[in-house]
């Protein structure tokens, strides 16, 4: 480690000789930025660590064989095998040049696309909005520059419109795929007709449940690569009988994980806003009035998709510390709406309580007596 932050003493390595110098793919060991030529933070080595033991690193070389082989390909990996926030980045010095060409990342949420832009410009050690930005609707947190663009697959969409041969873009990276929204399936269909106008665009296809032969269909024959997961094992525990109040009993089982099980963060699903409010209000009245000496101190946090932005940040922080030294240990809570079942992970949880229950978006059409449910 000590090696690696070496600075450089001699001053041979100026910060502007050592930027973007010949440099092969997957060289993170680097003691400069390849991006911004500037010396690399402790932080990065310390989330380097953390990324190299995610399952996608071993396959990192072999993807990038893929994509320079192939025009698209088809990637299925489990959830929290580090798809989103590695796989871009593999591929950004075979094919991102500054303010020529830049790689985008679609994902079906707003929360998504904004937390993972703000990780992924950690792991780079890079100013969120300069090499690697976001833009959703209402907020483009990104510039010219910009090498790396997470952004919500509807505004890849609009984007498409303007300029329908994508060109800013010298790949883009479909995420989520298996969740089929609208403007995915549609960004597909897209997609399909550029490449063969622009074959010097790659496309990578990322999936995280098996549907991926269907993609790999349809883009005919494109390759699949199987990234494997790293799994837990798993108990469930049904509630016996149906539950009249399941938001009550949602708070009663928290505070009771909280009570009696051993270190953890709990996750709890529920429908919107209002019963989030509703339950995070509760959860934070009931742990005060617990006796503070045998139980530690509960934060809790919402989620859902109209929170301000720094407020859903806030589900990433850790767990609290006890109230005293050696006092019992803290938790975290976050009440979530279904935006964090996927694309979101959330280091710590190891409790889930889920209703079942989550809202649809449904449009009626009625027509002559017939009713249509879009
Ligand atoms: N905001 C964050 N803060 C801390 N660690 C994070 C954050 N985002 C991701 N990680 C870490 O990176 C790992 C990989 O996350 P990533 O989102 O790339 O997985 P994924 O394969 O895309 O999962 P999914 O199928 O759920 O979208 C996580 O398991 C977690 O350890
Ligand atoms: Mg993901």
């Amino acid at each position: 480690m000590d090696r690696k932050r070496k600075i450089d003493a001699d001053g041979l390595n100026t910060k502007s000789s050592k930027k973007r110098e010949g440099g092969d793919e997957g060289d993170e060991e680097d003691t400069f930025n390849y991006w911004t030529g500037n010396a690399f933070s402790g932080r990065y080595y310390d989330i380097l660590k953390k990324r190299k033991a995610l399952p996608v690193y071993d396959f990192k070389d072999e993807l990038i064989k893929q994509v320079r082989e192939n025009q698209v390909i088809v990637i299925e990996g489990e959830t929290g095998s580090g798809k989103t926030t590695q796989i871009p980045q593999f591929l950004l010095k075979m094919l991102a040049k500054p303010g020529e060409q830049a790689i985008a990342c679609t994902q079906p949420r707003r929360v998504a696309a904004m937390s993972i832009a703000k990780r992924v410009s950690e792991e780079m050690d890079v100013e969120l909005g300069k090499e690697v930005g976001f833009t959703i609707r209402f907020e483009d947190c990104s510039n010219p520059n910009t090498i790396l663009r997470f952004m919500t697959d509807g505004m890849l969409l609009r984007e498409a419109m303007i300029d329908p041969l994508l060109s800013r873009y010298s790949c883009i990276v479909l995420d989520e795929a298996h969740e089929r929204t609208l403007p995915t399936d549609v960004l597909m269909g897209l997609l399909k007709e550029i490449l063969i106008k622009r074959k010097d665009l790659k496309a990578v296809i990322m999936s995280a449940t098996l549907d991926a032969e269907r993609f790999q269909k349809y883009f005919d024959g494109a390759p699949l690569m199987k990234v494997p997961g790293r799994t837990h094992p798993v108990e469930i525990f049904y509630s016996k009988q149906p539950e009249s109040n399941y938001v009550d009993s949602a708070v009663r089982t928290a505070m009771q994980i909280h009570e009696l099980e051993g270190k953890g963060d709990i996750l709890i699903f529920l429908t919107g806003e209002e019963e989030i409010e509703t339950v995070c209000t509760q959860l934070r009245l009931e742990s005060d009035q617990v006796d503070h000496d045998k139980c530690g101190p509960l934060s809790v946090y919402p989620l859902y998709s109209t929170l301000p932005p720094k407020q859903q940040q806030d589900i990433f922080k850790p767990a609290p510390n006890p109230r005293v030294p050696g006092g019992p240990f803290g938790r975290k809570v976050v009440v979530s709406t279904n935006i964090a079942e996927t694309s979101l992970t959330i280091d710590g949880i190891v409790f889930v309580i889920d209703p079942g229950f989550s809202k649809q978006k449904v449009s009626i059409m009625v027509y002559y007596n017939v009713i249509h449910i879009i």
